[in-house]
């Protein structure tokens, strides 16, 4: 995010270029390759590496000028390096998968005006003026064609270039919601081949808890919902795809055959992936005539900010497929569909102080103190300034007028600084060289963006893993929220978190602030969390890097807390450091973790697996251990109902049924990186 903007400058001032004067015919094929370079460079970062530089608008303008230049001269457009039409998001991890139908992208529009072009070109081609269309809303993640042969998913693959994408079906085997087979009804039965084309995404609530999380733990958190998104399911590692929450919907289709089965409009489309049991698109706007359309595009937009998953635009689309067929596709989009990109909303306001948080693991974050201000339906009064980097190089000073925008993603951002307005006594920032909880002079290490408070008894970083200890995602401890640890660390009574299991009835309600009541709550709940799973206490550690996934992966392979002690520092080494030992000791010693139980992770939870052939390196009785331990079933015969075949050398018949039935079949390594995650 910070990045983004600092590049989002030298980017516009190279747009400006670019754009300044009409060129001679000979100057422009040299700008056309050079658009097409910075173009292609932009579409390697956003979709290969799911890190773009540049917000979608500034790229969205370079594609405007290079459509402007190739029009106004084609021989150059002709003669220069070409663009690959769709932005290629095969990352070299996957195998190659090619579309049975092509996958397109879009065409974009910002303004009324290009919408009410796009209508008028439709209504020329069609030669009629009451074109029905339908508007939803534009997930922002990453798109996504999932086949299904005879009802059974068989495949799932990326965009690519449009025509081959990453097979990336193991991964998006874990998503939630995703169904394995096609309900078929008397109205809607599914067809013998379809691609459904969809998008992967991750719900805002979501997005928010494990950017939270990840912020507490002192780690960088996801520039935006989509980068989440795309940067998950594509990783060679399908690790975290079954923790990190995400979904998918479904919009469209590319192959159907019998093409017979295809729905006649959208509308009936979108009834038939539901009844199929496909998640979809909640709520869609039907629109008659360019008036309506726009007003339903202004409705998407209202209701946009109620939306519990990531949208940056409305795409339009005409209703009735013999349409769709009649206008056709150009090169890189359909021409019967639209999307409209809504601008991020902007606001400016005053930032009256900078103030620092300190995480559980000492990282300062500064926070913008703001004068309140509205912006895409919510009051905001604080933002984050992620570090102090990122404050020099936007060059933010207490007191100036600062944009906050709110892009098609969730966190409002301090963008930059309105220096018309900036007053002559305003002083660059100083970023504090002490801790402003214990003033511990700060650290920073060499490669690391983030300033730390060094002093572990910090009563700031205290407070903070005492929250996370108690926190719903660890222990759950009731009554022990922000207010209770501030008097506890007050008072000096928890000076870890271990002492939690040494309070003492008597203090507490010598304090006076407790009734009996509350107080015994808050034991009552302080002794339940003893017997809590394994892996919530793991997680409770707050140990760098180890979230809840990697928790239940050390809990499963340790079984106990003196295990995790033990073996944990050889796969976790920040779990080696003396503190944790000290703590995980002396939890041990007050009898947290005796009675819990290493939880089943599930990453094959209700999968069922058949094995066939001999695996290279694991015995049957092995293999069928790991896949129970994963919460995984063995079966011996191959039926619809199978996730994987797993195949070693010289499969049996079960092999051939696993292609009949379009099981995916995986083989040893890639099961063990399925279960260990890897
Ligand atoms: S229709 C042939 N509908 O946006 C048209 N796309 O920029 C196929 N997207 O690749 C796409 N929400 O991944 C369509 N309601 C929606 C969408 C949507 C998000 C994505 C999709 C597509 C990209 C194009």
């Amino acid at each position: 995010m910070k990045l983004i903007s600092f590049l989002f400058l030298i980017v516009t001032a190279s747009v400006v270029r670019l754009i300044a004067a009409e060129p001679a015919a000979a100057d422009a094929r040299d700008q056309i390759e050079a658009l097409r370079a910075e173009i292609a460079r932009h579409d390697r970062l956003y979709h290969r590496q799911a890190e773009p530089v540049i917000d979608d608008a500034a790229y969205d303008q370079l594609k405007r000028r290079l459509a402007e230049l190739e029009r106004a001269h084609p021989d150059a457009a002709t003669a220069a390096v070409p663009l690959a039409p769709i932005g290629d998001d095969r990352s070299g991890h996957f195998p190659h998968y090619r579309h049975r139908e092509r996958m397109l992208s879009l065409d974009k529009a910002y303004a009324e005006a290009e919408v009410r072009a796009f209508h008028a070109r439709l209504v020329k081609m069609l030669g009629r003026d009451d074109l029905e269309f339908v508007v939803e809303p534009k997930f922002d993640g990453l798109a996504i064609s999932v086949t299904y042969e005879r009802g059974r998913l068989v495949r799932a693959v990326t965009r690519g270039n449009g025509i081959e994408g990453d097979d990336i079906t193991a991964n998006v085997g874990l998503i939630d919601g995703l169904p394995r087979t096609l309900t078929a009804t008397m109205e809607h039965p599914w067809p013998e081949i379809v691609e459904v084309r969809g998008e992967i995404h991750v719900p805002l609530e979501t997005f928010a808890r494990l950017n939270a999380e990840r912020e507490a733990a002192g780690e960088t958190g996801f520039a935006n919902p989509r980068n989440l998104a795309a940067g998950t399911v594509r990783q060679a590692d399908a690790r975290s795809v079954g923790s990190r929450g995400l979904r998918v919907v479904f919009f469209g289709l590319g192959a159907c055959e019998p093409a017979a089965a295809q729905p006649a409009t959208q509308q009936r489309l979108h009834a038939a992936l539901r009844a199929w049991g496909l998640p979809v698109i909640p709520e869609v706007w039907p629109a008659r005539g360019a008036d309506e359309l726009v007003r339903a595009i202004a409705a998407v937009g209202r209701a946009r900010g109620e939306f519990p998953f990531p949208t940056d635009g409305a795409v339009v689309k005409l209703d009735a497929v013999a349409l769709q067929r009649e206008a056709g596709s150009g090169e890189a989009a359909p021409r019967w569909a639209l999307a409209y990109k809504f601008a991020p909303e902007r606001a400016e306001t005053r930032l009256r102080a900078i103030t620092l948080q300190v995480g559980r693991t000492g990282v300062l974050t500064p926070v913008a103190e703001l004068v309140p201000v509205a912006i895409a339906g919510s009051t905001v009064t604080r933002a984050t300034l992620h570090n102090r980097d990122e404050i020099a190089r936007k060059d933010i000073r207490i007191g100036d007028f600062v944009y906050l925008e709110k892009a098609g993603d969730v966190i409002p951002a301090v963008v930059g600084v309105n220096l018309s307005r900036r007053l002559p006594e305003a002083q660059p920032y100083r970023f504090p060289v002490a801790c402003p909880a214990c003033y511990t002079p700060v650290t920073r290490g060499d490669s690391e963006v983030a300033v730390r408070c060094p002093n572990l008894g910090c009563p700031a970083q205290l407070r903070r893993r005492l929250e996370h200890f108690a926190s719903k995602a660890c222990l759950d401890i009731e009554g022990l929220g922000p207010a209770m640890i501030e008097i506890l660390v007050g008072e000096g009574w928890v000076r870890e978190l271990p002492d939690l299991y040494r309070l003492r009835r008597a203090d507490l309600l010598a304090l006076g602030r407790n009734n009996e009541k509350s107080v015994d709550r808050l034991l009552a709940g302080i002794e339940r969390s003893k017997r809590a799973d394994l892996w919530r206490v793991v997680h409770g550690l707050g140990v760098p890097q180890v979230g809840a996934a990697t928790a239940k992966d050390l809990a499963r392979q340790c079984g106990s807390l003196a295990g995790v002690a033990e073996l944990g520092p050889k796969t976790i080494p920040a779990l080696g450091d003396l503190r944790f030992q000290g703590v995980i000791a002396d939890l041990i010693s007050v009898g947290v973790g005796a009675e819990s139980v290493a939880a089943v992770t599930g990453r094959l939870k209700g999968r069922v697996l058949v094995l066939t052939g001999t695996l290279p390196t694991l015995t049957r009785a092995e293999v069928t251990a790991r896949i129970e331990a994963a919460g995984g079933k063995v079966s011996n015969a191959v039926s619809r109902h199978t996730h994987f075949v797993v195949a070693g050398a010289e499969p049996g018949s079960k092999l051939k049924q696993a292609h009949e039935f379009g099981v995916p079949v995986i083989d040893e390594a890639e099961l063990l990186r399925l279960i260990a995650g890897k």
